[in-house]
């Protein structure tokens, strides 16, 4: 089974052919362009300019996907879509094309849960067994879920205000660093010495397994203004509130294995704040502590990219969902517990 699958849901056009073999060659084709020119000088993605830089790219992407994957448009069984949640605008150009590829093939369309492709790339990289814990970490969603089982997500616990990688993107941008700010703060973080500010931790012994970074964001934000920011004092900074979100993420992660009912065996880390090395190490030695397995989606897997949406539309397919409707409307929110199958 061949799926085309298609992600345009924030700055990065991704376009991927995938198939239901072995772990190791199930990706047949993956290109996705990041929109790192378009958006730099604002320092955050601005919607209308990702949209318009999605239609403008997508062809060539799309043509450069086929040719990659070796094999030819006929061949493909279905066409799988992010259908939300994300930014309408880009959205609309992936389900756009999505459905044109769908009427002219006449193949069917699977509409996928952005969110969902997340949840399940461990399984598309690593053969995941269900059931795992899930911290889905990204530039809009911090959470943990309990994936039971194909479309069994039980929402353990949620940010209750900004996402990490959102704190991430502000901080960098405060500091002048490059864009996407959360992969340039990572990098100046490791120059920095983390002792030099102690930040607060939202949230930290409550019983409940959520998050709040707005705090953490605020207490970066006013350490920032009181200090003459010079290049020395830009990486400690990094490297604090780096360690302050690791810090953050062992104590949440600790609640939320205590407050599982199911005992977990495997801690899976997905989302574009999964590519931190760092946080990675940190759950890393939290799970080699507990004996529970940690699994890292590798790094182009973690942020956006379309072979997630292919691979989730394969497990939709093994579950007997039906496709869907070729009139559906894309959602700019889409929680996971509204998926239907
Ligand atoms: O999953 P993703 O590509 O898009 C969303 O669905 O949001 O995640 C993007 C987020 C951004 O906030 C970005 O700064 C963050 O992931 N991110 C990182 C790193 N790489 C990407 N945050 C910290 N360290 C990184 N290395
Ligand atoms: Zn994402």
């Amino acid at each position: 089974m061949y799926i085309l699958a298609i992600e345009t849901s924030c700055d990065e056009t991704s376009i991927s052919v995938v198939q239901d073999t072995a772990c190791e060659n199930r990706i047949l084709s993956l290109v996705t362009r990041s929109q790192v020119k378009e958006h730099q000088g604002y320092g955050g993605v601005v919607p209308e300019l990702a949209a318009r830089a999605h239609l403008t790219n997508i062809e060539p992407i799309f043509n450069q996907a086929i040719t990659q994957s070796g094999i030819t448009l006929k061949e493909i069984d279905a066409i799988a879509v992010t259908a939300g949640p994300g930014l309408i605008g880009g959205v609309l150009v992936g389900v756009m094309l999505a459905k044109s590829l769908s009427i002219s093939l006449n193949k069917p369309l699977y509409g996928i849960n952005h969110l969902e492709g997340h949840a399940l790339t461990a399984r598309l990289s690593h053969d995941t067994p269900y059931p795992y814990l899930l911290l889905l970490t990204s530039g809009g969603h911090c959470m943990f879920v309990e994936v039971l089982g194909f479309r069994q997500y039980k929402l353990l616990g949620q940010t209750l205000d900004d996402a990490a990688g959102e704190c991430f993107d502000k901080i960098a941008k405060l500091l002048n660093f490059d864009f996407p700010g959360g992969p340039a703060l990572e990098k100046k973080a490791a120059l920095g010495e983390h002792k030099r500010f102690t930040f607060p931790m939202p949230l930290k012994h409550s019983a409940e397994p959520n998050f709040s970074f707005s705090g953490l964001k605020t207490a970066v934000k006013l350490e920032i203004e009181r200090n003459t920011i010079d290049e020395q004092s830009a990486c400690d900074i990094a490297a604090s509130f780096q360690f302050t979100v690791g810090e953050i993420f062992k104590e949440r992660t600790s609640k939320a294995l205590e407050y599982s009912k199911h005992k977990a065996e495997r801690l899976v880390m997905a989302g574009g704040v999964a590519a931190n090395q760092y946080l990675r190490g940190i759950l890393k030695q939290l799970c080699e502590g507990r004996n529970i397995e940690a699994i890292f989606p590798p790094m182009h897997l973690c942020t956006d990219n379309a072979a997630m949406i292919g691979w989730a539309a394969i497990e939709a397919i093994q579950n007997y969902v039906p496709p869907t409707e070729i009139d559906f409307q894309p959602k700019p929110r889409w929680p996971l517990r509204e998926i239907k199958i």
